[in-house]
């Protein structure tokens, strides 16, 4: 099965990489559940894919929390009959060096990128393995790949999400449920993710790299596509992507 009808969840819609995956899968047919906190920007988007003849829904939510989910989850099923794909992508980057402190800022990292993957997996999965079929895909980050000054956290929370990613393959796997998974790790892309950079010096030197070298978001966009639209008994699993000149 392609694209066309597919039922895609993404978390994280509201802008960015999101958005992008969002309006493209639309375009190429998917029926698309977004979720994300901002509902201005969720709304927007939905009547954006809408007026350009495409399906999507939205619903408010928090992937901090289960039951927000759940409710995404829930929300597929009653407007589209059922659940393919799952997006997992929200996420933030408010990057310091390690001696300023900033837990609080330790802590939402931990809670949206890691804990929010965690809790799209726990409320899809239970539908994946019944129907054995689906495919999770999640956004870690080169971040998840290469340690860098003032990106501990950030760099420890997608190095997570590439371990959880590839034991979920093996067990899928092991167990014969057929889930497929994918993990994407972006370099510099152009989206909203340096705002939540509240260390001056690290705002700084993210945004002179990103002005040197970012891609468009939907550059992840035909990323995600591709992996949906391979067949089903095959496996994309890892994908690396950035700007050709970025070296680091
Ligand atoms: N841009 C890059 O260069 C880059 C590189 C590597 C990895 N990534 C990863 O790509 C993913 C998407 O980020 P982006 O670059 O597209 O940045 P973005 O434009 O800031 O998008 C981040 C998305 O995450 C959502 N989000 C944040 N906290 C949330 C929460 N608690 N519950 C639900 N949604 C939440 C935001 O929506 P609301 O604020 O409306 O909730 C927004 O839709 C992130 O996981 C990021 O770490 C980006």
């Amino acid at each position: 099965m392609s694209i066309q009808n597919k039922v895609v969840l993404i978390t994280g819609a509201s802008s960015g990489i999101g958005a992008a995956t969002a309006k493209l899968l639309a375009k190429k047919g998917a029926q698309l559940v977004l979720g994300a906190r901002r509902e201005d920007k969720l709304q927007a988007l939905t009547d954006e894919i809408k007026n350009a003849g495409g399906k999507a829904v939205y619903q408010v939510t928090d992937v901090t929390k289960s039951e927000d989910n759940e409710q995404l989850v829930q929300l597929a099923k009653d407007s589209f009959g059922r659940v393919d794909v799952i997006f997992l992508n929200a996420g933030l980057m408010p990057n310091s060096p390690l001696s300023d402190l900033k837990t609080n800022e330790w802590n939402q990292m931990v809670d949206v990128n890691i804990k929010g993957v965690l809790n799209g997996i726990a409320a899809v999965l239970p539908t994946f393995e019944g129907q054995k079929s689906g495919h999770i895909i999640a956004t870690s980050s080169v971040a998840g790949l290469k340690a860098y000054p003032g990106g501990a956290v950030y760099g420890a929370t997608k190095w997570a999400v590439r371990d959880l990613m590839e034991v979920l393959r093996m067990e899928s796997a092991q167990e014969g449920s057929h889930i497929r998974t994918a993990t994407i790790y972006p370099a510099a892309i152009k989206t909203e993710l340096l705002n939540t950079i509240t260390d001056q010096e690290s705002k700084e030197g993210m945004a002179q790299l990103y002005d040197t070298y970012q891609i468009g978001p939907e550059s992840i966009a035909n990323i995600v596509a591709f992996a949906i639209d391979q067949p089903d008994n095959m496996n994309v699993s890892e994908f690396t992507v950035g700007p050709t000149d970025q070296p680091w």
